[in-house]
């Protein structure tokens, strides 16, 4: 891939995936496709981001189907490693990005973004991007990612793109997969609660605690959830707030029976 990167026309837009591709990653395959010659995609499962109770082992893939979509949508190289020559025996060195990974998904999945932002670096230098991809959908990965660029100055631009969504509201994710139809019918909660916090702050309310109840009593309306976080919290440094001041990012983490979803929206 080192290689093959000296030859690629620049800017090179680079899309980092974990496969099982969606309509979500693919609008990032499209934003890159318009903004740059060159179009980069990588496919890799990455281990050291699932926690050992983690779905890493069962995570779904389907390379032959990824590589049809990404094809199709105009992608010039993908780049799909072996895990055993991106961590080889005795592998060990880690990016570890502080403050903001305490929170949130960070502090329910620890080391994740440890796995994350490591992997997304060895990404980086492998590709050397002129522009990287990420979808908001993530949102707390994106600030970790944006963190990592900015600190250790790295030196390539980082362009967000909107969740794309089912038309129930549903936001798309490789997880959706592992639903049952009974939890698929009730995972539009998710982008409903969020949706009506947003319009209850459209019309005056302020108090981050009256949103989170609302939040919290509309997911509990559908059978079978479990919140595992409902926070609104600072969209940059993800500190909770307890007076909404815009940008917020009202995220959530639910549990709906074994598969864990999130979602976010920014007021
Ligand atoms: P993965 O979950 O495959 O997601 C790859 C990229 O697609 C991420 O930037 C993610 O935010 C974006 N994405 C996922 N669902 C989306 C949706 N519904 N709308 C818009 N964008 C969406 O995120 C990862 O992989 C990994 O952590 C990775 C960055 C590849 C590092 O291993």
């Amino acid at each position: 891939m080192q290689a093959e990167r000296c030859g690629l026309t620049a800017p090179v837009g680079l899309v980092p995936t974990m496969g099982y591709l969606h309509e979500g990653h693919l609008s990032l395959v499209d934003a890159a496709r318009r903004e740059n010659p060159t179009v980069v995609a990588t496919i890799f499962v990455n281990p050291t981001q699932f926690g050992p109770q983690e779905d890493f082992k069962r995570y779904p893939r389907d390379e032959t189907r990824d590589l049809k979509l990404l094809e199709t949508a105009g992608t010039d190289v993908i780049f799909i490693p072996d895990p055993a020559e991106m961590y080889p025996p005795g592998y060990d060195s880690w990016v570890d990005i502080g403050g903001i990974t305490a929170r949130l998904e960070g502090a329910a999945r620890p080391g994740h973004f440890r796995g994350v932002a490591t992997v997304c670096a060895k990404l980086f230098n492998i590709t050397r991007p002129d522009v990287a991809y990420f979808g908001q959908k993530d949102a707390q990965q994106v600030a970790v990612i944006k963190k990592m660029i900015a600190e250790l100055n790295m030196n390539f631009s980082i362009s967000i793109q909107p969740t794309v969504r089912e038309t129930d509201g549903l936001a798309q994710s490789s997880r959706n997969s592992y639903l049952s139809a009974a939890e698929r019918r009730a995972a539009p909660v998710l982008y409903r609660a969020l949706s009506l916090a947003r319009e209850r702050w459209q019309t005056g309310e302020t108090d981050a605690n009256k949103l989170r109840q609302l939040i919290t009593k509309t997911i509990g309306e559908e059978a079978g959830t479990k919140i595992d976080y409902i926070s609104i919290a600072d969209n940059a440094t993800l500190e909770e707030l307890t007076t909404v001041k815009s940008p917020a990012l009202v995220s959530l983490a639910v549990r709906f029976g074994g598969t864990r979803l999130i979602d976010n929206i920014v007021l």
